[in-house]
């Protein structure tokens, strides 16, 4: 039998590699990179697949060139402007995971803004992973659960799975069936630790701008043909 597939989580990964072999800026990568992420977001709605979450900004990407942020940053003011704001008429809920709290306050508020405009979408799920990473993600819930035990609401000895799961950004949204990172590289770079923990992996060697919905079915192809067993046996 064929495993269900939902929720696809992807590492879009290659932009400055692509820019380079072109010999162009890095921030030209990542503007044809956004080019990329509505084709490959259309393309994944029209396989009905419910959930998707796009890895775009990690807590560690704060570090790069002043020059490279800064133009990620203008990128995401534009998409979150004027591409997402068509995504409502789809009837596609938009999530943000990560420390929002890291970005200036007018993308701040166009992600609140958008999160609540979208809350009775129910079609299709769009995660974005922003200023995120997993051991950040995990560090903030087990803080929020510390408070709860100190506070006298909790015990330790009621802490569960489920205790955490409530406190990740990932609340209600559930684990990705397949992890796609694409540019060659086959490593997890701090996503989603927690949720992927069961997920099948699929890593493509073409950069992200390059990244097509041919692409994309062959790796819906060959997560088809894996054998997910959770620990048990068939
Ligand atoms: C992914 O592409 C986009 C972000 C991390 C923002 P990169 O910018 O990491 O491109 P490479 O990996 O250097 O080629
Ligand atoms: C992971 O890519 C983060 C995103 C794609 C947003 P990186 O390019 O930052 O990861 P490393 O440095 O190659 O592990
Ligand atoms: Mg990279």
């Amino acid at each position: 039998m064929t495993a269900s597939l939902q929720h696809i989580a992807i590492i879009m990964d290659g932009n400055g590699r692509w820019a380079k072999a072109r010999g162009l800026p890095r921030t030209e990568g990542h503007r044809q990179g956004a080019k990329t992420v509505t084709q490959i977001l259309e393309a994944i709605q029209k396989r009905n697949i419910k959930y998707v979450t796009l890895y775009a900004f990690s807590t560690e990407n704060w570090k790069r060139p002043p020059e490279e942020v800064s133009t990620l940053l203008n990128l995401f003011r534009q998409y979150l402007k004027e591409d997402l704001t068509q995504l409502q008429k789809n009837s596609v809920r938009i999530h943000f995971i990560g420390d929002r709290s890291k970005f200036p306050k007018d993308i701040q508020k166009e992600m609140n803004k958008l999160e609540y405009e979208t809350c009775s979408c129910d079609k299709y799920h769009l995660v974005l992973a922003l200023s995120y990473s997993g051991r950040d993600e995990l560090t903030r819930a087990v803080t929020k659960v510390a408070l709860q035990v100190k506070k006298g609401l909790l015990s330790p000895s009621d802490i569960s799975e489920k205790t955490i799961e409530k406190e990740l950004d990932t609340i209600g949204i559930p684990n990705p069936d397949l992890m796609i990172r694409t540019s060659g590289e086959q490593r997890i770079s701090n996503f989603l630790l927690w949720q992927l923990a069961y997920s099948e992996m699929y890593f493509s060697s073409v950069y992200w701008p390059d990244f097509t919905e041919e692409e994309l079915d062959k790796a819906i192809e060959a997560y088809k043909s894996r054998d997910r067993r959770f620990g048990g046996i068939k």
